[in-house]
């Protein structure tokens, strides 16, 4: 079979270090705030933790020869920062931590792979949440040294890094909604939390920039394109605040806009955000966030559709779709969706590069008769999804990179191991892996672009 992709789009498969590495406790790593929460009862689904995860921490020459397997162009990890930094604070980083990345780019070069490394993907070292996390600045401070320990170690190989993993989440999920470590449920912190990921961003770009030369540097953002359910004014208005609260203010501050302004106005309306504007946000930061960036990584798993009230001003959110357009998260199925988002991002913000930085699908199937493991739906969503990225680039937007989330079935976050993304299939008690028919198909993408037979 012929792929279709475009030959300049690199493809890549995507992961993050707590879902997949397993051995918290070994190379002097320290405890993470979502070892923490992982471990606090009623937290995750089954109980589940990433003590053992995917095993990655030892087996990963093997999980390097599967990207090879794949004949993936790029493969996105991150690194934990309780390895490098198992305090927090230490006056030098550990050693061994860095050592396991540095073992891990050398393997992905030798097999031709491209490294993107990832600095925060929520691993936040538990003594830094104990001092106040991301509600504190000092946390900032905290990441600009982590940020440079790991560009001085990895810089000279690296060309491609992504700050900040999804700041809504790690804002609004661990902060707001308590649903991601650290488990907090106060708006207020919220707001604070993401202020400082979005400034610890900005703060860290120069750095990297400093010590790893030539690189190329980008925040990751997880965008929900947003469509009113009516043409009715008030379907309209709430899709827009969506956008607003969602993605824009995650946007804006990158590209020199400052905060949406109705959500401002909404929060002084509520009493979170007093008139002379909240105590973090101080004098500069606005600027700091605005740094340059060489591209916007970009999350699309789905859309929302939203209704108002007739009142305009509780809007929710409607699930039209039916349950076989779904995926095993409720997420409905929406290949166009992507194509919205990019081209709205590149009208309003025109960043100079775009990535889609994770893109992929929850489905249970697992290995038959066989040992085949059919996840068809799983091709499906891909081909649609890639699909839309080839029309987007068609259309003119600059995407340069696609990355599968993920490469092996592993702890999806407060689902714990109850929802399956890989591509490759995870048997967690012998840790053995089994490509998926996804797994098969991509591998003949692969070869297609290249222009191999496969
Ligand atoms: C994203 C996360 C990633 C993974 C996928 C399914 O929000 O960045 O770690 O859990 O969702």
């Amino acid at each position: 079979m012929t792929s279709t992709l475009p030959e300049s789009l690199v493809l890549g498969v995507a992961t993050s270090a707590y879902q997949v590495e397993g051995a918290v406790g070994e190379g002097g790593r320290g405890e993470s705030i979502w070892d923490r929460f992982a471990h606090t009862p009623g937290k995750v689904e089954g109980g589940d933790t990433g003590d053992v995860a995917c095993d990655h921490y030892h087996r990963w020459r093997e999980d390097l020869d599967l990207l090879a397997w794949l004949g993936v162009d790029a493969y996105r990890f991150s690194v934990a920062w309780p390895r490098v930094f198992p305090a927090g604070t230490e006056r030098m980083p550990n050693a061994s931590g860095l050592d396991f990345y540095d073992r891990l780019v050398d393997g992905l070069l030798a097999r031709g792979i491209e490294p993107w490394v990832t600095l925060y993907h929520w691993d936040l070292p538990q003594a830094l949440q104990d001092r106040g996390g991301w509600t504190s600045r000092e946390t900032v401070r905290a990441f600009e040294r982590f940020a440079a320990a790991v560009a001085a170690r990895l810089g000279d190989r690296v060309r491609h890094w992504n700050t900040i993993n999804e700041p809504w989440c790690a804002a609004v999920l661990g902060h707001e909604t308590g649903q991601h470590a650290p488990g907090l449920c106060d708006r207020a912190a919220a707001l604070a939390a993401a202020h400082h990921l979005l400034l610890a961003h900005g703060r860290s770009v120069p750095l990297l920039r400093d010590l790893a030369p030539g690189c190329r540097v980008g925040l990751v953002n997880n965008l929900v394109p947003a469509y009113p359910a009516s043409r009715s004014e008030a379907d309209h208005l709430a899709a827009e605040r969506l956008h607003a609260w969602f993605n824009r203010w995650y946007l804006d501050p990158l590209y020199g806009l400052g905060y949406p302004e109705r959500i401002v106005r909404e929060e002084e309306e509520a009493g979170r955000w007093p008139p002379g504007g909240p105590e973090w946000l101080r004098a500069g930061d606005l600027e700091t966030m605005a740094v340059p960036t060489d591209f916007l990584g970009i999350n699309y798993y789905s859309r929302a559709i939203l209704r108002g009230s007739e009142e305009g001003n509780a809007p929710r959110e409607v699930f039209e779709p039916p349950a076989e357009e779904r995926t095993d998260m409720g997420w409905e199925v929406y290949p166009d969706g992507l194509v919205d988002i990019l081209q709205r991002v590149q009208r309003d913000y025109a960043p100079p590069s775009l990535a889609v930085t994770e893109c992929g699908a929850a489905y249970p199937e697992g290995p038959g008769e066989e040992s085949e493991v059919r996840d068809a739906r799983r091709v499906t969503y891909l081909e649609g999804h890639l699909a839309a990225a080839t029309r987007a680039m068609a259309a003119g937007i600059p995407l340069e990179a696609f990355f599968v989330w993920t490469l092996v079935d592993n702890f999806e976050w407060n689902h714990g191991f109850s929802k399956r993304f890989g591509l490759v299939w995870l048997d967690r008690t012998t840790q053995e892996r089994v490509v998926k028919q996804s797994g098969h198909w991509l591998r003949r993408q692969m070869a297609g672009q290249k222009g191999r037979t496969s």
